[in-house]
């Protein structure tokens, strides 16, 4: 595996790779969730490209970024174990050399849900993406449903702007006691890990979203938002101070799953 952290040598380096490319953007503290878009990219191209990068543009708040868990050596071995080619890790001078003085902006689907309660938050994940994907000239970039939102998001960006590059979907990849796998969840107390189990189960067993609200708020959740968009039930609660998003298909003939 090569690892670049000059974007200038990544560039220089990408022209010399003619076969398929599949990229998978992270901003890292890697877990299942990651190595399931790896694996995907892995099967479907010749070439796999990672990118670690913290985006400092996408935290709208200064203590989630700070606390955002980081474990750079860590993820160089996990990535290398998993059979990536390149690894990329830019750094913020380099990603923003424009100082953030072009930005990305949708304006309808990406003002509900997360970007209701997260002011900045998508303009911030469109830019950083537009900027990864113009660095990866993938075939296909692999996303996960878990952020179903960024997901469809980003998919329609691809197309508005006729991008060469295909955004795949991928399943949420769970813990056992049905946790949506996050870098986040590192965050939590064990006890407050187990407790967080019950968003996925109150999402996908209630009749609507408003008693999935009550019963999530009964369980001392602090609720942003439960709603029904695109055929799914999307929800971010706060627990032990740690914000957290799962989204389930309303019919579940609809849900991906996650191969064995
Ligand atoms: P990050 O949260 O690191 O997620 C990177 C990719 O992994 C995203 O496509 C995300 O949907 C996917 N992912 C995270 N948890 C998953 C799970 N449990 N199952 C399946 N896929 C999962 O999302 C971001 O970073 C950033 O916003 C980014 C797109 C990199 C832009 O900065």
């Amino acid at each position: 595996m090569k690892v670049f952290e000059s974007l200038r040598a990544w560039q220089a380096a990408r022209r010399e790779i003619h076969d398929s490319v599949g990229f998978v953007p992270t901003m890292g503290a890697l877990h299942a969730g990651h190595l399931s878009l790896v694996d995907r990219s892995r099967q479907d191209n010749t070439t796999t490209v990672v990118s670690i990068f913290v985006n400092p543009t996408q935290f709208n708040n200064l203590d989630d970024l700070q606390k955002y868990p980081r474990h750079v050596n860590r993820d160089i071995e996990l990535m290398q174990a998993r059979g990536v080619d390149f690894l990329l890790l830019p750094n913020e001078n380099e990603m923003y050399e424009d100082k953030y003085q072009f930005q990305m902006f949708e304006k309808s689907e990406s003002k509900i849900l997360c970007g209701a309660f997260r002011p900045g938050h998508f303009e911030g994940v469109l830019t950083v993406v537009m900027k990864l994907l113009n660095l990866a000239q993938a075939d296909r970039c692999y996303m996960g449903e878990k952020d179903y939102q960024q997901l469809r998001l980003i998919q329609n960006m691809a197309k508005a702007f006729f991008m060469k590059t295909e955004i795949v979907g991928c399943p949420t990849v769970r813990e056992p006691s049905g946790l949506a796998m996050s870098s986040r969840n590192e965050r939590l107390t064990p006890a407050g890990r187990a407790h967080a189990a019950k968003l996925f189960e109150i999402l996908s067993g209630a009749q609507d979203a408003l008693h999935a609200r009550r019963e999530l708020e009964r369980l001392d959740f602090k609720v942003d938002y439960v709603e029904e968009h695109w055929g799914r039930r999307l929800s971010a609660i706060w627990y032990e101070g740690v914000r957290l998003i799962d989204n389930v298909a309303l019919d579940p003939k609809n849900e991906m799953r996650p191969s064995p």
